[in-house]
């Protein structure tokens, strides 16, 4: 089996972007590098995300008993079936407590790390966003607290502009973009390695969740497959929606 070098193949930022289709039957002949995709890993994560919580893992699976367990939990698609690697990208919500403590840590350490009645008032707002804004938001409790905040967004916003995405599944919501932000990210990190990917959400997520022994508080956002295309791997042409019926200019 021949080990496909790409490492020196560095297409532009347009070029990752035609390059990416979503690749339905890989070569199984071809082998892709586990630490090329592992650094588009790390690329990922230097992907936007909603106040910089990163509520993200990414579980790179290379073992081929997995493989085969996952593809099962794929709906045996043919994208799976036929990937070289698969990588996981899991929603961790619950693990807001830690992120904000990271990024307060963070702040303090580039605050130089001085008594509190020191700061700016500026060092004092972003550490009261970590410490106290994130905290309300975040907390929840059954939906119930989620619900008595979006009431109280929703007063306010009577009144004035007002943040409105309070609620439990509005939470979700936010934590689920940003997690497919670091997908888009880490398949044109591969398109740019000339390594193919399918993002796949027709999976079975709490088959996935038992596999992975993930915790039932985080949530699957997708699964990407990883390989080298065949070119019947590919289905026809690009088919978009004409521009100008999805471009609005105001
Ligand atoms: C969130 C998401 C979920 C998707 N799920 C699947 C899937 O389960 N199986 C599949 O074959 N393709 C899946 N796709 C791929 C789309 O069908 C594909 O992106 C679309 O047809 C456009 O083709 P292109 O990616 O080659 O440009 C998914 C894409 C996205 C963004």
């Amino acid at each position: 089996m021949s080990k496909i070098k790409t490492m020196e193949i560095n297409t532009s930022l347009i070029d990752a972007i035609n390059y990416r289709r979503s690749v339905r039957i890989y070569d199984e002949t071809k082998e892709i590098d586990a630490e090329i995709v592992k650094k588009c890993i790390d690329q990922a994560t230097l992907s936007p995300s909603s106040s910089n919580m990163q509520l993200w893992e990414f579980h790179h699976i290379v073992s081929s008993k997995i493989l085969n367990q996952l593809s099962i939990a794929c709906l045996d698609q043919s994208a799976a079936k036929t990937a070289k690697q698969l990588v996981v990208i899991v929603v961790r919500k619950d693990l807001w407590k830690q992120r904000t403590k990271a990024n307060a840590a963070y702040l303090k350490n580039s605050f130089g790390n001085k008594p509190e009645s020191e700061y700016s008032s500026r060092e004092q707002f972003a550490l009261n966003y970590y410490q106290k804004l994130l905290p309300f938001i975040y907390a929840d409790f059954l939906g119930i607290f989620g619900a008595i905040k979006y009431i109280i967004g929703w007063v306010i916003g009577l009144f004035k502009p007002s943040y409105r995405q309070l609620s439990n599944a509005d939470m979700r919501i936010v934590a689920h973009k940003s997690a497919g932000l670091a997908a888009q990210t880490f398949m044109l990190s591969m398109a740019a390695k000339n390594y193919d990917t399918c993002p796949m959400e027709g999976i079975d997520t709490l088959r996935i969740k038992k596999i992975l022994n993930l915790p039932t508080s985080s949530e699957i956002n997708m699964v990407i497959s990883c390989g080298i295309r065949k070119p019947e791997g590919v289905y026809g042409d690009r088919f978009r929606i004409p521009f100008e019926s999805v471009y609005k200019q105001w």
